[in-house]
């Protein structure tokens, strides 16, 4: 018999406090900053959906391939009986997963997206007779509890997602995943790697214009839940490496001088002409970082994988 439950641990209006209190702390800050987490509104996720398929963007194609390559060895390593998924969106990797780790007897998806959790949770409970799915609804970025399944668990974080976290942020979230492990869990992480700056700028700033649509629908999600009238046009789409950092920034320059009123925070932005604010970094990674990283957790790496051209890592780490 199969199960599906789908647990809230956050409540109802915690995602449209967040926001104001972001937007009105990185809006009033110099420089101005949005936190990337608040792309991903339906059109937000259909946009990054399409990224994904660019010729330009390789991360989703290079860690597909890497797990095609390698669940072999992640199930044998790992021997996993619940597979907690962190960030799980549409969970369509997760599928090379699941059909590999055949002990597997409880699936976790955890989101702070409960349509794409109850669309992708019910998908997978039709095709897999017998395993219970469990879906949290959870930023995994705040301390999270998970239910009561078989060890051994493994936590999957998957995408590079990582990345859009600042490193202190990175240290506070790695601590808390290894405060969920128990002996014999573990820990698969995807994460970008330091390349050539031209791929990388590339791969955020593609010839097609979606990334520029992704990032600017980030004004639209603000515009809509915050009574802001932002005019999308009016500001332009930047991708640079930073080379000390080794991170992607992605801004908005602001095309003129302009005022923007947020009615909802009950503010108003005065924009400079060509003023930046930034919307995301996406940190890029070499193996003795993320070692390092993983370490000052308590985690200590097992497994480092690649694709073909050492574009992508996937790692696996135990507590
Ligand atoms: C969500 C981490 C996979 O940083 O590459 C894609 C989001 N931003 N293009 C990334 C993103 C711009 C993305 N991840």
């Amino acid at each position: 018999m199969s199960q599906f439950r789908v647990t809230r641990t956050l409540p109802e209006d915690a995602t449209g406090a967040a926001l104001r209190a972001d937007v009105l702390a990185g809006l009033t800050s110099t420089p101005k900053w949005l936190a990337p987490k608040w792309f991903y509104d339906a059109r937000g996720s259909e946009l990054f959906e399409e990224i994904t398929a660019l010729p330009e963007y390789y991360p989703t194609r290079a860690e597909r391939q890497i797990l095609a390559d390698r669940v072999g060895s992640i199930a044998a390593a790992t021997g996993a009986r619940t597979l907690v998924e962190l960030g799980s969106g549409s969970s369509e990797k997760t599928r090379i997963l699941l059909d590999a780790l055949t002990g597997l007897r409880a699936y976790v998806p955890v989101d702070v997206s409960e349509s794409a959790l109850t669309q992708a949770g019910e998908a997978i409970v039709a095709e897999r007779p017998g395993l219970q799915v469990h879906a949290l609804i959870a930023d995994f970025t705040g301390g999270l509890t998970l239910p009561e399944t078989p060890g051994p668990r493994l936590v999957a974080f998957l995408g590079g997602t990582i990345g859009n976290l600042l490193p202190d942020e990175r240290a506070a979230f790695l601590a808390a995943v290894r405060a969920l492990l128990s002996p014999g869990d573990a820990l698969l992480l995807g994460t970008d790697l330091v390349k050539d700056e031209e791929v990388l700028v590339r791969a955020y700033d593609d010839a097609a214009g979606v990334t520029a649509q992704f990032n600017k629908n980030v004004l639209s999600v603000i515009n809509r839940e915050l009574e802001a009238d932002f005019a999308p046009a009016a500001f332009e789409h930047v991708a640079l490496w930073n080379p000390e950092r080794e991170w992607i920034e992605m801004r908005l320059r602001s095309r003129a001088a302009q005022t923007v009123k947020v009615q909802a925070l009950d503010l108003a932005v005065d924009f400079a002409d060509g003023e930046e604010l930034r919307t995301e970094v996406s940190a890029k990674f070499r193996r003795e970082g993320v070692r390092a990283e993983l370490a000052a957790a308590g985690l200590e790496l097992a497994h480092w994988w690649t694709d073909g051209e050492r574009r992508f890592a996937l790692s696996l780490s135990v507590a």
